[in-house]
């Protein structure tokens, strides 16, 4: 036990070093908003991660190279980890669902034209999955709520355009969608055939990542790192960043009806994800990671942030390593 918290702390150095929430990111807070925009990210934080937590600076990219007509919002959950007890993880991911289904519908109730891009990072990831595909099931030691998919013929599903996930809990080897070394593994627990078959409709325009080692996307790829947990945004976000704008930009995104997109993208929008690939479901897997301490956002010095935010890095480490 000493021996395994002191690989944690070990990997704590490898913690992202961006922002975290917008009290570090001033420019991320211009971001944060309910308006009505042409782009609108829904971000869905990691266990025991601040908002909008490790995919701060992905959003500001893609905002950036969408042209800022642009904005986002948390989808507020708890992120509890089940460090917080038995029952926590599955509770906070079924509530997260739930929560993400009515801000998507409340959003494009008032912005019907709107593009909604989604993004999420550990539990993040998996609520992300749950609620675009539909999820619900057994997760480790507990067993989550069934939630239903998002249509993908009516708003919201309809004005999603883009969706990527990182280090998803539950989730299914060798889909259309997963990406990195850790794609052909299943996540802690795998992902059910109904829920798979919810997300096939958005298989175009999804993007799972999982690294090899990672001990929450891919635990039987050994050797597993948490910081394989940790660096998706220190790896990835440029290339996220550009599939994203380019397939927010593409045909699924209705490009042509949307009010006058200027795109003064500083990044090139080279060849994305391209159409979808009509794959059939591989297999179920649904995993779980720990989730979060769900701080709320703007509020503290930018010291206190800091502090929270190593914090939660650290606590997300050991949940990595307790959880399941
Ligand atoms: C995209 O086009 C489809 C089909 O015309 C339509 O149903 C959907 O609402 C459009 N979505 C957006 C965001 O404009
Ligand atoms: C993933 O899980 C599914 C469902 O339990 C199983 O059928 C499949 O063999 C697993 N795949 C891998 C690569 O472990
Ligand atoms: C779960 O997270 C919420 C919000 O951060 C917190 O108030 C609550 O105490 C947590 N639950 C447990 C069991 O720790």
């Amino acid at each position: 036990m000493k021996t395994i918290i002191t690989f944690a702390i070990l990997n704590a150095a490898t913690a992202y070093a961006g922002c975290m929430t917008t009290e570090q990111c001033p420019d991320l807070l211009a971001l944060e908003t309910p308006d009505c925009h042409q782009y609108h990210i829904f971000v869905t934080r990691g266990s025991d991660s601040p908002y909008p937590g490790h995919q701060s600076d992905l959003v500001r990219l893609v905002c950036d190279g969408l042209g800022g007509d642009c904005g986002f919002e948390n989808i507020i959950y708890p992120a509890n980890s089940s460090y917080a007890g038995r029952e926590a993880w599955c509770q906070s991911a079924a509530s997260g669902a739930v929560a993400a289904q009515a801000q998507l519908t409340e959003y494009t109730d008032r912005c019907p034209s709107s593009k909604l891009i989604l993004f999420g990072f550990s539990q993040g990831a998996s609520v992300t999955l749950d609620y675009l595909g539909g999820g619900g099931g057994p997760v480790g030691k507990c067993i989550q709520d069934n939630n239903p998919p998002l249509d993908r013929l009516k708003a919201p599903g309809s004005n999603v355009v883009a969706a990527i996930v990182f280090g998803a809990a539950v989730r299914a080897a060798s889909m259309p969608y997963s990406f990195k070394g850790g794609k052909d593994f299943n996540g802690t627990s795998p992902r059910s055939e109904k829920a798979l078959a919810g997300l096939e409709p958005y298989a175009d325009i999804l993007r799972d990542y999982c690294n090899f080692g990672d001990p929450v996307c891919a635990p039987s790829s050994q050797p597993a790192k948490v910081a394989q947990h940790l660096n998706y945004f220190d790896l990835y976000n440029d290339e996220a960043a550009e599939w994203v704008i380019d397939t927010a930009q593409g045909p699924s995104g209705n490009n042509t009806n949307t009010k006058s997109s200027t795109s003064l993208s500083s990044m090139p929008s080279t060849a994305s994800g391209g159409p979808a690939r009509a794959t059939s479901i591989a297999s179920s897997l649904q995993t779980t990671t720990s989730s979060t301490i769900p701080k709320s956002s703007s509020s503290g010095s930018s010291t206190a942030a800091i502090a929270s935010s190593t914090i939660a890095s650290l606590a997300i480490m050991l949940q990595c390593i307790y959880m399941y």
